[in-house]
């Protein structure tokens, strides 16, 4: 019998001619899984372990085994290890090594198994930690807008739609916005663990296999819930992928509209925050600047993170059933989306510390545009009987009487309201007041103050 040649590829006695140095160098993956040495040492000892427990190898070897990989792992981890591209990817290069180390008793660990769900098994117990880390670093995120929240619950601005006065708002309301819209993004995050929670080890290349193995004991034993029911799909599945990238673009989208946010509102035009010197950066000619490039980059990674998104969708658009080398490509671009998310949100965390809302000029902004024109509107229906139409209309007349006379809403007399609307009495005046605007907003999940305050309580909590 012929022994496992070490300088050999696996398949040297099918295959007898050395694949090209450019195929090579094209084909091999190891740069980019080798990230998933862990899991797949992790991976082979449970299916190890199992071969044992079903008789399948006997206890000698599977100890050889476990003790080989065990001394593997360390060489990795203490960067011993040589990577060869050779061998394609981490799976063969361990194999390889294996063999180095053990000698022909490494030939059993591959029995009933293939790298097709080997791969998927390794990047979802990989998925499974990063999806607990990006919970990790929202939740960080989350708790930093909190303490800048809980600061600002009567810091008055204005809020806009279409980027034009629309009503008054506490600032800390807006800021509480960015956390529903990242614990959105951890229950998105959360609700894919459902799917990675499915051993896929065990669905071998396509079909199975003739093996007695126990695909419980392996899903116990890697922290699966259940083994996927169809090996077919489970080989050619990369929805995982797929929810994962998505919602990392999701989450990113978030960031990159609250960097856009900021930058507008430090803008010279809107003067709505200062951004501290830690955050900013200079320009080679224009000594007086302070730009918020890490906004921008913000704003900018989030290209690269719908990119591939798209990348992975395009990958698998019109792929038939099952594994495809087209395949092979998902790692970099999961390792990539989650690096940048990562790198961002600590980025966006940062900032959030490192900036202060410039109160006067938030209140001074809130006081133009004829802001409290609704509340006007709301006050005509209340008190004074008339349709919400009709009151629309009044308050419409009032505010063309306050621009023509260059006035702002509060500067009107009840002397000139009564012009247009003779029933008002002077009890009006106080809706233009632009606390008392935002405190009259009571309905669930208004801007009231109260409303925050209970709010940013109830986060705290949870
Ligand atoms: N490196 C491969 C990948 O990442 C592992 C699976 C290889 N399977 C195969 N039949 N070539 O996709």
């Amino acid at each position: 019998m012929t022994k496992n040649k070490n300088n050999q590829a696996i398949w040297s006695t099918r295959i007898n001619k050395n694949g090209s140095l450019l195929f090579q160098k094209i084909g091999s993956s190891i740069d980019v899984d080798k990230k998933l040495y862990k899991e797949d040492i992790e991976g082979s000892i449970a299916h190890v372990e199992m071969l044992f427990r079903q008789k399948i190898i006997n206890f000698k070897i599977k100890n050889k085994i476990v003790y080989g990989l065990e001394k593997i792992k360390k060489e990795i981890k203490n960067k011993k290890f040589e990577f060869n591209k050779k061998y394609e990817d981490i799976h063969m290069n361990i194999e390889k090594r294996l063999f180095q180390i053990i000698g022909e008793d490494a030939g059993y660990i591959h029995t009933a198994r293939s790298r097709n769900d080997q791969v998927i098994t390794d990047l979802k117990l990989w998925m499974r930690l990063a999806t607990k880390e990006i919970d990790r670093n929202l939740e960080n995120i989350i708790k930093t807008i909190l303490k800048v929240a809980e600061k600002n619950v009567e810091t008055v601005m204005p809020g806009f739609t279409h980027l034009k006065n629309a009503q008054p708002i506490s600032f800390a309301h807006y800021l509480m916005a960015y956390v529903e819209m990242f614990n959105r993004d951890k229950l998105r995050f959360k609700n894919n663990l459902e799917n990675l929670y499915e051993n896929p080890l065990g669905a071998g290349a396509i079909a199975g296999t003739s093996f007695n193995i126990d695909r419980n004991f392996t899903t116990k034993k890697l922290g699966f819930k259940k083994p996927t029911c169809n090996s077919i799909d489970t080989v050619s599945d990369r929805d995982f992928v797929l929810d994962f990238l998505s919602s990392v673009s999701i989450c990113s989208v978030h960031i990159s509209r609250i960097a856009e946010e900021l930058i507008i509102w430090n803008s010279d035009g809107f003067n709505l925050i200062n951004l501290s010197d830690k955050i900013v950066t200079g320009s080679s000619i224009m000594p007086q600047k302070k730009n918020p490039d890490l906004l921008e980059f913000l704003r900018g990674k989030t290209g690269n993170i719908f990119g591939n998104l798209f990348t992975m969708l395009t990958i698998l658009k019109g792929l038939p059933l099952s594994y495809f080398k087209d395949l092979q490509d998902d790692k970099e671009i999961v390792f990539k989306s989650n690096e940048t998310l990562i790198n961002s949100i600590s980025i966006l965390n940062e900032v959030l510390k490192n900036f202060s809302p410039n109160k006067k000029k938030m209140l001074e902004l809130a006081n133009s545009g004829f802001i409290t024109a609704t509340d006007l509107a709301e006050y005509l229906v209340k008190n004074n009987n008339m349709s919400f139409r009709k009151a629309y209309q009044v308050t419409a007349m009032v505010v063309n009487y306050a621009e023509k006379k260059k006035k702002k809403l509060h500067e009107l007399n009840i002397n000139e309201l009564n012009k247009i609307e003779p029933k008002l009495t002077k009890e009006v005046l106080k809706v233009f007041d632009l606390k008392n605007s935002i405190n009259s907003k009571k309905s669930f999940g208004g801007t009231s103050f109260d409303n925050i305050k209970k709010m940013i309580t109830k986060y705290k909590r949870a």
